[in-house]
């Protein structure tokens, strides 16, 4: 097969990613893959397929989602030789922002520790088992993946950044038995509300890069069923005032920032947006421990973008993040 000829999702199909059933039960979300030109037109999209159609084929069958790593196959899935050129192939998906995963007994020590996170949230994630649930701006799927362990319907996560989507489906090509995960090539203001709705989304570490709020709040708005439930995490403003970050500047060294809200402007948005019983369940300040650079991502990171008093490099306040809880009236 000439893997450059053929599009991701007949690529998806071939290599049995999902079932057939799957395939053609969620065929309206599959389409983002196919439909979403951002993703189809990328640079590097030859490239990353390229190196799905190279990983090695295992027997892998083991998953665990219960520990900080996701776990896809165990140490007797693959060979030395195999293991060695999935690793080197993993790595060529570099930057990995998100994890740990653990793949045939690779260890993908992600830039964050995405399971402290976790263990912020998991408290306070509303009962699921049966439930759909929509993951936005989910990146590899992490989350994806560890939400299933909370038995619901459905889990989509979207996310516009194409490397993030084909590392998840490196992730999926060992764990080809789970069909309840789909990972699509979309933002949140492209994914229509007519194709499915949800009972709890998830918004974490997005709201800060959205540009046009009141655009993107109705989005989510929509997908989310009436008394459906948002757990949204950001970073807030330790002031009374909104941080505004100006185009071509830099919060904490990261670009494409937008607003930081302050504690009690996000609650007024989102009770002005149609919210209620919105409840601040967490706070926590990020550190070194939870963001730092590793093999896997070798660039900067929060240590190159903050200060030893804690503020950030451009003088903002130590980098202060939040867990809201809310129900759509
Ligand atoms: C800071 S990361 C957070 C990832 C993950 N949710 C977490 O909490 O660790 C933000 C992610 O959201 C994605 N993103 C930003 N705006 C988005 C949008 N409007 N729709 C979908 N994804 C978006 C980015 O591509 C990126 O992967």
């Amino acid at each position: 097969m000439d893997i450059n000829k053929i599009n991701i999702l007949s690529y998806i199909d071939y290599k049995n990613l999902y079932s057939r059933e799957t395939l053609k039960e969620y065929k309206s979300l599959f389409q983002a893959f196919s439909k979403n030109e951002n993703f189809c037109k990328h640079g590097n999209l030859e490239k990353w397929k390229n190196i799905l159609h190279l990983l090695p084929e295992s027997n892998a069958n083991h998953i665990d989602f219960s520990g900080s790593h996701i776990v896809l196959g165990d140490k007797a899935s693959l060979g030395e030789q195999d293991k060695k050129k999935l690793q080197d192939l993993l790595l060529n998906l570099s930057p990995w922002r998100k994890g740990p995963f653990n793949i045939c007994d690779i260890k993908v020590d992600s830039e964050w520790r995405s399971d402290y996170k976790w263990e912020r949230i998991k408290g306070f994630i509303p009962n699921i088992a049966g439930m759909r649930v929509a993951d936005l701006g989910c990146s590899n799927g992490y989350y994806g993946y560890k939400l299933l362990g909370l038995n619901p319907e459905l889990v989509v996560g979207m996310d516009k950044t194409a490397l993030f989507i084909f590392q998840f489906l490196a992730t999926k090509h060992f764990a080809k038995q789970i069909q309840k995960l789909l990972i699509l090539p979309c933002s949140v203001e492209e994914f229509d509300s007519k194709n499915m709705d949800f009972n709890l989304i998830l918004s974490m570490g997005v709201l800060y890069h959205v540009k046009n709020i009141p655009c993107h709040i109705d989005a989510v708005k929509k997908l989310i069923k009436k008394n459906g439930y948002l757990v949204l995490e950001t970073i807030i403003s330790s002031s009374e005032k909104n941080i505004n970050i100006e185009q071509g500047t830099t919060y904490a060294g990261m670009k494409n920032i937008g607003t930081i809200f302050s504690k009690a402007n996000l609650i007024g948005l989102l009770n002005a947006s149609g919210f209620k019983n919105i409840e601040l369940v967490n706070e926590s300040f990020t550190s070194t421990n939870e963001q730092r650079t590793t093999r896997w991502m070798q660039g900067k990171s929060f240590k190159d973008f903050t200060l030893p008093n804690g503020r950030t490099i451009e003088g903002f306040p130590p980098v202060c993040r939040v867990i809201f809880v809310a129900q759509k009236k």
